[in-house]
């Protein structure tokens, strides 16, 4: 059910501090903490004296002190004090999990350690790089991370979920087409010409009349994500259009919860902190209004014995439904061959996706 070869998004670069922050991946519980000298790292939320979770206890300098019975661990796992004595059990390490630091968030590697090749972090950099402004947040989801892939791949669903903030009838009227590209990333698009502006649209073009919108949804498996929305005034230059690139990264924490780490991305304003703001609000209230939809429906499949979905295909369905083909291929790739490792790239725009060589 899960990639493991392949990097995540533990947290943004800003929440792991200089203090233990303990966070659950995969069913794998880890502390995130940051060394005096600004070194992420990532360990298992386990103390190997007698098995309780790190995260009760404290960081001590550079060492992770146990809430025990005080043994502390280093930045390289080893155990560095017991108190009462001199010597130091060599075995007792506490493991680690590689990470790295790119576009401001953390990313870990939950397979095996020696695949992890920092040229695999998948590119997001619309989150950190010039020319680009990003309105951030986290929502934590009840719910099996590949609903919320599903969610993200079959935006028709803005219509009858948000409809006070990015929805309205154009864009379940509007036809999609779903492509592959290199084998690795989903693409959904669709174009709404000619239409009425939701409010948030109306709020961030801050014009009036109607426009023309396009939103393409990208998905790279497991749960890179992101939706292209470009938008501009009827009759005016679309190689001038406002865009917007909402990242969704998401991280399975259990079999039925999700890591839902977002930045809406945008090209224009960038100076304007109130607009940064609202479009945060915004986004926020746009992904509560998921949670809870997501939620409902996770509790609905458990009920069922967690059936294959959809039961009735219709067209919407064309992305979500390539998009777990790919996920299901890749572990079942991973599952033959465990040195398996799923190619990366970057969810380039405007019609090109941009793959390096498989590993
Ligand atoms: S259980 Fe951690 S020091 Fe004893
Ligand atoms: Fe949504």
């Amino acid at each position: 059910m899960w990639i493991r070869n392949c990097w995540y998004v533990a947290g943004f670069s800003e929440d792991v501090e200089r203090k233990i922050l303990a966070r659950t991946f995969l069913n794998q519980a880890v502390i995130l903490w940051r060394t005096s000298g600004g070194k992420v790292v990532a360990m298992e939320d386990r103390c190997p004296h007698r098995l309780v979770p790190l995260s009760i206890g404290q960081l001590v300098d550079d060492q992770v002190q146990c809430g025990y019975h005080g043994l502390r661990f280093g930045a390289d796992g080893a155990c560095s004090h017991v108190p009462g004595q001199d010597t130091l059990p060599r075995a007792c390490q506490v493991k680690l999990f590689p990470v790295a630091e790119r576009h401001a968030l953390v990313w870990i590697w939950l397979g095996a350690a020696d695949l992890a090749d920092e040229k695999l972090i998948p590119d997001v950099h619309w989150m950190s790089s010039p020319g680009w402004t990003a309105s951030k947040g986290y929502h934590h989801i009840e719910a099996d991370y590949r609903l919320v892939n599903d969610n993200l791949l079959d935006l028709s669903h803005e219509t009858y979920v948000h409809k006070e903030t990015i929805g309205n009838g154009a864009v379940a009227d509007s036809p999609v087409v779903a492509t592959i590209d290199e084998g690795r990333v989903v693409r959904a698009h669709r174009e709404m010409p000619n239409i009425i502006p939701p409010p948030f649209f109306a709020m961030m073009l801050n014009a009036p009349g109607r426009i023309n919108r396009w939103q393409i949804a990208i998905h790279m498996p497991p749960g890179i994500n992101m939706t292209e929305a470009g938008f501009h005034s009827v009759g005016t230059d679309r190689a001038k259009a406002l865009m917007i690139r909402p990242l969704h990264l998401l991280t399975p924490e259990t079999e039925h919860s999700t890591h839902y780490f977002w930045g809406t991305c945008r090209n224009f304003n960038h100076d304007d902190s109130v607009l940064t703001e609202r479009i945060r609000e915004g986004t926020a209230h746009t992904f509560d209004q998921d949670k809870h939809l997501l939620e409902i429906q996770d509790r609905a499949l458990r009920a069922q014995g967690m059936p294959n979905i959809p039961q009735s295909a219709v067209k919407v369905d064309v992305g979500p439904v390539q998009g777990r083909r790919l996920l299901a291929a890749l572990i079942e790739r991973e599952q033959a061959d465990p040195h398996a490792v799923a190619p990366t790239g970057t969810l380039a725009v405007d019609g090109k996706v941009t793959m390096p060589p498989a590993a």
